[in-house]
């Protein structure tokens, strides 16, 4: 018996699968493919991306697991984006202490990040779902190799079970038109397109504008 022949199995998250989530949304961060096309520094995207998940909200979180291996994870907030952001506030020290102590690589690609998203803000191109039906939030990746097989659907379905024990009324999530394993993953899951946003976020990386996609599912 062979562990590579298993099924994937998916579980809850755990510590222990810190270093392997971290990894996973830095290699997926640029529509599918590694952070590095548009920012320097993983560590730092991932301390401002997804740390405060895995630190404040961990018993939210499920991993798939292949012969031993955490190859994508589900994970989000029940109560939504403002209680992430409040999270994100209490441990802006310190990461700002690391950045001040050097610990992080901050090049053009990074500073163009943080320029680019100042500017959609202010032109209105970023896209948050705060709508009183869908409070809870979600992210949802998986390694290359391992999409298309279905993985994604039941890890969305252990997240979703999650919300519903937890009597959650509804969840949304935000993706792009240049993701299109997540739309249609969103789609046959229920959810509905609320909102579509064109965005300059990624203008300098991509020829063809990009749309911002809200979507979201009301919960039994
Ligand atoms: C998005 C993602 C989590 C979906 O998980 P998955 O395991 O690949 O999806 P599933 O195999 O469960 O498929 C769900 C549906 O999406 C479809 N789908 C999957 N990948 C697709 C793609 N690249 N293009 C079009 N449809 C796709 C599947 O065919 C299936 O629909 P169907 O049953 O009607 O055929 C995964 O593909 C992924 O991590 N992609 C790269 C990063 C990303 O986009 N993350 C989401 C950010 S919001």
């Amino acid at each position: 018996m062979t562990d590579a022949a298993a099924e994937p199995t998916i579980r809850r998250y755990g510590p222990a699968d810190r270093a392997a989530v971290r990894r996973i949304y830095a290699d997926t961060a640029f529509f599918g493919e590694p952070v590095e096309a548009h920012f320097d520094d993983r560590e730092l995207f991932a301390d401002l991306g997804i740390e405060v998940y895995l630190e404040a909200f961990p018993e939210h979180a499920w991993v798939a697991v292949e012969a031993g291996e955490v190859v994508g994870y589900v994970l989000g907030c029940p109560a939504g984006d403002g209680a992430v952001r409040r999270e994100v506030i209490r441990r802006m020290p310190a990461v700002l202490g690391r950045l001040l102590r050097g610990r992080y690589r901050i090049g053009r690609r990074t500073l163009s990040y943080f320029l680019d998203n100042a500017w959609a803000g202010l032109r209105g191109g970023l896209l948050e779902i705060q709508d009183p039906r869908y409070p809870a939030n979600l992210h949802i990746n998986l390694r290359r190799g391992y999409r298309g097989r279905g993985l994604g659907s039941r890890l969305l379905a252990a997240y979703l079970d999650h919300l519903g024990r937890l009597g959650v009324r509804g969840v949304h999530a935000v993706t792009t038109d240049r993701n299109p394993g997540a739309a249609r993953l969103f789609e046959k899951a229920g959810f509905r397109l609320l909102e579509r946003r064109q965005t300059p976020v990624w203008r300098r990386h991509l020829s063809e504008g990009v749309s911002l996609l809200g979507f979201g599912r009301e919960l039994a």
